[in-house]
């Protein structure tokens, strides 16, 4: 029987000082793109990707994507870690709409002060929602969600485009 195991974790040692925040996303682009290199399905790509962002990153409840809709008026969910969310969102509407609708990312400090936000699960505080570009437009969005208020900084926005640009072309489906 062949037994795999993929040990994909941000570096630590003990009491050794936490790596900086770009260093941990540094670490995060690096595992997606070795995770993901010899893999030609965009899902199950999608899939460990959503898994290890829910490994690299603390205080997270939900993570993962929402894919754009054949027909490109709406996104619709892709692979994640967290509760069941709402499974098709219009483009324009909510955090993940207006970041696919804008092709810009949408760090909210608090998402009761986002109108239109969508709430899937009622422990979300905060959310930072990153548009995927792949051959000139956006095929898909990544989206985390904190219980905590301003989870997400400059620093988390830059780290997880710059996963959103690695992947981009191994998410395709
Ligand atoms: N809050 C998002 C909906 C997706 S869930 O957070 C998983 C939004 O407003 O678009």
């Amino acid at each position: 029987m062949l037994t795999v195991m993929f040990a994909f974790a941000p570096t630590t040692s003990p009491g050794s000082a936490p790596i900086s925040k770009p260093e941990l996303y540094r670490e995060l682009v690096a595992a997606a793109l070795a995770l993901t290199e010899d893999e030609p399905d965009g899902v199950a790509n999608m899939a460990n990707c959503a898994a290890l962002i829910s490994t690299f990153l603390p205080d997270l409840n939900w993570a993962g994507f929402y894919r754009l809709a054949r027909d490109a008026d709406e996104l619709v969910l892709g692979p994640f870690i967290g509760k069941p969310a709402c499974i098709r969102i219009a483009l324009g509407t909510g955090v993940c709409g207006t970041a696919a609708a804008t092709a810009r990312s949408q760090c909210v400090a608090d998402v009761h002060a986002f109108p239109g936000h969508i709430a899937c699960d009622a422990d979300s505080r905060s959310e930072l929602v990153v548009p995927v570009i792949h051959d000139g437009g956006v095929i898909a969005v990544i989206d985390l969600d904190s219980p905590r208020p301003a989870r997400f900084d400059a620093d988390d926005t830059a780290g997880i485009e710059a996963l959103a640009l690695a992947i981009g072309a191994r998410i395709q489906h």
